[in-house]
């Protein structure tokens, strides 16, 4: 076993700001060692199932925003959701992660049943995703049986959040950090994230974002391009990359190192090769970087007729596909990387080290 060295904040900045090709192989395989010493050779494969486009926030990079009338709003019913976790086991995914916008229509109590009713007929592990919910909502989505939320705070600058992310009336501007901690305190497995390349971020607010997720102590990371969307404000915002601004590049080498980044920063976390990423460079892009630091891939199972209307950004990966050509992607690529379906639900070895830390 090789001692693992987490990088300094200056070695952090350096790999961001390094473009020469020979230097990134060595970056890569790094990543690849520390992601196969700690959380082995499984690619954990988790159904993807997005319950409700329905969303009240204006966020100014995604197209879901309320203002945006373009994609047709939809609500799955119980029913539907049922049907696809029926599909996600057929599928023999581990987990079912259920993702909506802020949707203040979605029933929780309904949910909460839904979520009770899949623990005790199926050993699925549950995700959820549905934004900033009240701490009671959260809590009651917990004791009902969900496992893991899914919460990115985007960037760590406050200031370029305060311009994209509008807070809610009277909100406090940190919400998303106390929501983070709540979360964690109610028992989820905690998973956050950014996104890379938004105009404005900079090297140095990357940096800050990867030593956030060591100091948040994440169980699972989620990052991914930005990519723009034509019916947002964002839409034709440049975020080419400058020496001189050290704007972050929206681009998929940009992606690779942070990955690459966040495996060496959470080496025990889970982290999934991201639908944006395979949405900016292609399938084989999901397959790099599963050799670049991702141990996770997310299938959508969400039903054909839904799909294209969950469109946070123009032409989603797998946006055209059936659940089942889904399935069998994944399947192809992880036999196709020499790696193993993984077993199970593909718990987050951080947070069981954690637990059994803290006994
Ligand atoms: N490009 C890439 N990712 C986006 N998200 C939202 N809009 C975009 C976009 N235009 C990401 C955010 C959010 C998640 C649901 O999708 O990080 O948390
Ligand atoms: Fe809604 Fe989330 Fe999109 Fe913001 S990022 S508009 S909260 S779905």
């Amino acid at each position: 076993m090789t001692t693992h060295r987490v990088p300094s904040r200056e070695k952090i900045v350096e790999w961001l700001q390094e473009t020469e090709p020979g230097r990134l192989e060595e970056l890569w395989k790094e990543a690849d060692r520390t992601r196969q010493e700690f959380v082995g050779d499984e690619v954990h494969v988790r159904g993807l199932l997005e319950i409700s486009n329905y969303c009240d926030r204006s966020c100014h990079y995604c197209g879901l925003r309320v203002e945006n009338d373009q994609p047709s709003r939809y609500r799955m019913t119980l029913e539907e959701i049922r049907t696809a976790a029926q599909q996600a086991i057929e599928c023999r995914y581990g987990t079912l992660v259920m993702q909506s916008g802020e949707d203040p229509g979605l029933d929780i109590d309904q949910l909460c049943q839904i979520i009770k009713r899949i623990k005790e007929d199926t050993d699925l592990a549950v995700t959820l995703s549905l934004g900033e919910r009240s701490d009671d909502e959260l809590l009651a989505l917990r004791q009902a049986g969900a496992d893991r939320y899914l919460l990115r705070f985007e960037t760590s600058n406050q200031q370029l959040l305060n311009r994209i992310h509008p807070l809610r009336p009277g909100q406090r501007p940190n919400i998303r950090f106390e929501l983070l901690a709540r979360l964690r305190e109610f028992g989820y497995e905690l998973g956050s994230g950014v996104m890379i390349g938004i105009p404005g971020q900079t090297i140095n607010d990357l940096a800050n974002d990867l030593l956030l997720f060591r100091e948040l102590d994440l169980d699972m990371i989620g990052v991914g391009p930005f990519i723009p969307h034509p019916q947002t404000p964002l839409a034709h915002v440049a975020s080419d990359a400058s020496p001189v601004s050290r704007q972050v590049s929206a681009d998929a080498v940009t992606t690779y190192k942070v990955l690459a980044l966040s495996r060496l920063v959470c080496p025990l976390a889970n982290i999934p090769s991201t639908t944006a990423l395979a949405t900016l460079g292609g399938s084989g892009a999901r397959m790099l970087g599963l050799q670049r630091g991702a141990n996770v891939i997310m299938p959508n199972l969400t039903p054909a007729r839904y799909r294209q209307d969950y469109n946070i950004y123009p032409d989603k990966a797998g946006s055209r596909e059936s659940q089942s050509e889904s399935a069998e992607l994944a399947r192809q690529q992880i036999s196709a990387l020499g790696r193993i379906w993984g077993q199970g639900r593909g718990d987050s070895r951080n947070r069981l080290t954690r637990l059994r830390d803290t006994e």
